[in-house]
């Protein structure tokens, strides 16, 4: 069998790049190197590409960038080739043959459909949802938008712009009134729980709104209504029929599932079939799957939920390229439902190309 020649795009311009170094050297340890062909691509913070050849180790300890072998890489859209090139000084460009991108790239620059609808113009399959869902449910305002059109049950919101707030406290008064204090303040464009804060007071709301425009980037943040209860997952794979995977739940006794949490576990556990009643479990799955198919997602997405104190489930939001870690939270629940790490990897290239 021919091989598949699978480009792994890792790192980005985005404060989630650490996440990403994980998630890419898990999926190149597990990936089944006799289906593949591996290029990786990596995009350094300051947002250059380079063509790396070095070892999984030195991606994952972020040492990829010391490596002199590194070659600067390049795009384009020409009638010729489109599609990435290897820059080379004095002598012409060299097309990379690539016949699918598997982009593990979190927040900013990577899940938010720039680089999809970069990848749409080279005319390249790729992994995940298409630039348009990706931006979507990048956006928490459009989410919100787009999900309650479609009946979805979210959190009561109000998105703020960074250029109409022009009196914090009147502000901040509408919204305890909308929202009741506590209420939370979220950056629209970012993810790891950067640029979320849970407000409590006036002073509070004034730190965490500058800390909220700051990680979002693009003047718009959302202060939502707090719900109480506990956060669960579902995730759901497919482009046209679609497979929905087990729910997890998370434990925490921290006043939000924060950086910290998701990524050393302090304060916090998963739990993994989630520990909810079958009607439950079954409602989250059902909820996971209208709001994949709301916002048109494709290939890959963990959808966010919290379970309420009275029982009823609330969506919170769509990680179009979740933590992909052989213990991230999508895997793991894909595996808890028959589908062990490797036989995704596949699955989701074989959606990709399909
Ligand atoms: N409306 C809310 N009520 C209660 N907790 C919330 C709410 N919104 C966010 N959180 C907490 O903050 C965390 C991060 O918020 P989230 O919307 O998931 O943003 P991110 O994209 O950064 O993951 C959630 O996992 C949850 O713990
Ligand atoms: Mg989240």
């Amino acid at each position: 069998m021919k091989k598949i020649k699978l480009a792994v795009i890792f790192g980005g311009k985005s404060s989630e790049y650490p996440v990403s170094l994980h998630s890419t050297a898990s999926l190149l340890r597990q990936i089944n190197r006799e289906r593949y062909d591996i290029t990786m691509i990596g995009i350094s913070q300051t947002g250059d590409w380079y063509l790396y050849q070095g070892s999984i180790d030195d991606l994952e300890h972020d040492h990829w960038l010391t490596h002199a072998d590194n070659r600067p890489i390049g795009f384009a859209c020409t009638k010729k080739h489109h599609g990435f090139f290897l820059l080379q000084e004095d002598v012409p460009s060299i097309p990379l043959e690539i016949d699918c991108v598997f982009p593990v790239l979190h927040g900013k620059n990577g899940e938010d459909g720039t680089l999809q609808g970069m990848l749409e113009l080279m005319q390249l399959p790729y992994v995940g949802c298409g630039h348009m869902s990706s931006a979507i449910c990048m956006d928490k305002e459009m989410t919100h938008i787009v999900c309650e059109r479609a009946g979805v049950p979210c959190a009561p919101y109000m998105a703020v712009y960074e250029h109409q707030v022009t009196d914090e406290k009147a502000l901040y008064e509408q919204a305890a009134e909308q929202l009741k204090v506590p209420f939370f303040i979220k950056a629209c464009n970012a993810g790891s729980s950067f640029g979320v804060h849970k407000v409590h007071d006036f002073q509070e709301f004034q730190t965490a709104l500058t800390d909220a425009f700051y990680h979002d980037g693009k003047g718009k943040v959302i202060l939502e209504a707090t719900i109480e209860g506990f956060e669960i997952g579902c995730a759901v794979m497919g482009n046209h029929e679609l497979f929905v995977g087990s729910v997890d739940e998370i434990e925490t006794s921290q006043e939000l599932f924060d950086y910290e949490g998701k990524y050393e576990m302090l304060n916090s556990a998963i739990h993994c079939p989630a520990r909810i009643s079958k009607e439950l479990f079954a409602q989250a799955q059902d909820l996971a799957l209208r709001a994949y198919q709301a916002m048109n997602c494709k290939g890959m997405t963990r959808v966010d939920m919290f379970v309420t104190k009275d029982q009823t489930i609330i969506f919170n939001e769509l990680n179009t390229i979740p933590g992909f870690t052989a213990t991230s939270r999508y895997p793991s629940m894909m595996k808890e439902a028959g589908i062990e790490f490797p036989d995704l990897i596949d699955r989701l290239i074989d959606l990709a190309m399909e």
